[in-house]
């Protein structure tokens, strides 16, 4: 099957996925949507891409032979485009978030499995070097039983004129933090492969940002510029997550901070990574594990490194991927993008589905009507798995 895809979508972060999809030996031919013409140009001159659409609606009418859409635009539009995409009969591959309310979550999922389409969310930090590593600390069985972890996603506010600037007619200005939880939830969720039962969340409002986080001043009503949730999981273990706006932050923007187990624990401490083992005859042991995680070199095109670390499964890549240092983000994104290029081809379903992306996405939708209540608990509902019979790929092959 020949791999079409028509990308909407070029602000700040198109340049930085868009040639991997270029470099993907099984992707035919690459089409771009934009609503604003000089972007648009841009994009094609840049790109040397010739098949160019006014909006993404010109486009799912006018690109008959286009069966894959990859949605970039902002992030709350994502669910009703990928939704509008899967009953137009296109596989889809969205960045984060995968939609911003339990039911457009419910229906993609629902859409995926009546159609059979494929849907992949481009959460690129399911391939983060700390996340591979704790998911192999944990699924060798080293880590013995999960107990506690904590990961944020800081992303500070300060810039933020710079950020209005690419965000196209609309903006996304006060969107709540948790509804953005996918980066943060994701690494300690599949590292274990289990869900979130239950959240407790907490909000700052800023009174600084007033003007921008309080009810009235968004599309959401939202005060809050950071959001801390603590989820019950599926095993019985708990997590905490940051998803902070406004914090003096710069590095790493996500991470894993610890995650405890029964047998050993992971740390982060900066650019130190240590796991410390229970030795059966009582203490500790500490492994410093830094070379194993950190990238290779320090190839920053957008936030953090473009190359890969010594962890990450870059053997899996197609060789065109090996040398192109352009994302950033820990090298995560290619990865992504060829998990859901490879899905396409084989009707395989990628990891990050449209199942496992319910789990990422939907803690953080509850977590901020939890904080709405003051921190009142409320259950997370579950998805479930794929549908059975439908083959899900793993993350290192
Ligand atoms: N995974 C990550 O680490 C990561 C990093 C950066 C951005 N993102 C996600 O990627 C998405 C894009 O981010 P960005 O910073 O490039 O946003 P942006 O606002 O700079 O660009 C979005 C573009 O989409 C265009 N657009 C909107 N509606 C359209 C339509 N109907 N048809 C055609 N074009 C349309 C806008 O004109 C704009 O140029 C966001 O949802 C963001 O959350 C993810």
């Amino acid at each position: 099957m020949k791999i079409n895809v028509g990308f909407v979508g070029y602000g700040h972060f198109a340049p930085h996925i868009i040639p991997y999809f270029l470099a993907h030996p099984d992707v035919n031919k690459v089409a771009l949507a934009e609503l604003i013409p000089e972007r648009r140009a841009e994009g094609a001159r840049r790109f040397g891409i010739t098949e160019l659409y006014d909006s993404f609606d010109d486009m799912l009418q006018n690109g008959k032979d286009i069966n894959c859409i990859a949605v970039h635009v902002q992030r709350h539009y994502h669910g009703d485009m990928v939704i509008r995409s899967l009953q137009a009969g296109k596989h889809v591959y969205s960045a984060v978030p995968m939609a911003s309310s339990v039911e457009e979550v419910a229906r993609i999922a629902e859409l995926a499995g009546e159609t059979g389409l494929i849907y992949a969310m481009g959460e690129n930090r399911c391939y983060d070097p700390t996340t591979i590593l704790c998911r192999e600390l944990y699924t060798s069985g080293a880590l013995g039983t999960y107990l506690y972890g904590q990961a944020h996603y800081s992303h500070d506010f300060s810039h933020f004129h710079s950020y209005e600037r690419y965000t196209g007619r609309d903006n996304w200005a006060g969107f709540p933090p948790m509804y953005y939880c996918t980066h943060s939830v994701s690494m300690i969720l599949s590292s274990l492969g289990e869900h979130v039962t239950r959240v407790s969340c907490m909000g700052y409002h800023d009174p600084g940002w007033a003007h921008i986080f309080s009810p009235g001043k968004n599309h959401w009503d939202n005060p809050y510029i950071n959001e801390t949730a603590t989820m019950r999981l599926s095993g019985g273990g708990i997590m905490r997550i940051n998803e902070f706006r406004r914090r003096a932050w710069g590095h790493p923007p996500t991470t894993i901070e610890c995650m405890n187990g029964t047998l050993a624990s992971y740390e982060r401490s900066m650019d130190r990574h240590t796991i410390q083992y229970a030795l059966p005859e009582g203490g500790q042991q500490v492994e410093d594990v830094s070379a194993r995680v950190i990238p290779a070199a320090n190839i920053g095109n957008m936030d953090g490194s473009s190359a890969y670390a010594p962890i990450q499964p870059v053997e899996r890549l197609p060789e065109s991927f090996r040398t192109l240092h352009i994302s950033g983000h820990e090298a995560t994104h290619p990865f992504v993008i060829d998990d859901f290029v490879r899905a396409v081809k084989t009707g395989k379903l990628p990891p990050i589905n449209a199942w496992a992306a319910a789990r990422y996405m939907l803690p953080g939708l509850i977590a901020h009507e939890s904080a709405l209540r003051d921190g009142e608990p409320l259950p997370v509902p579950d998805l479930g798995e794929p549908p059975a019979g439908w083959e899900v790929m793993g993350y290192s092959t």
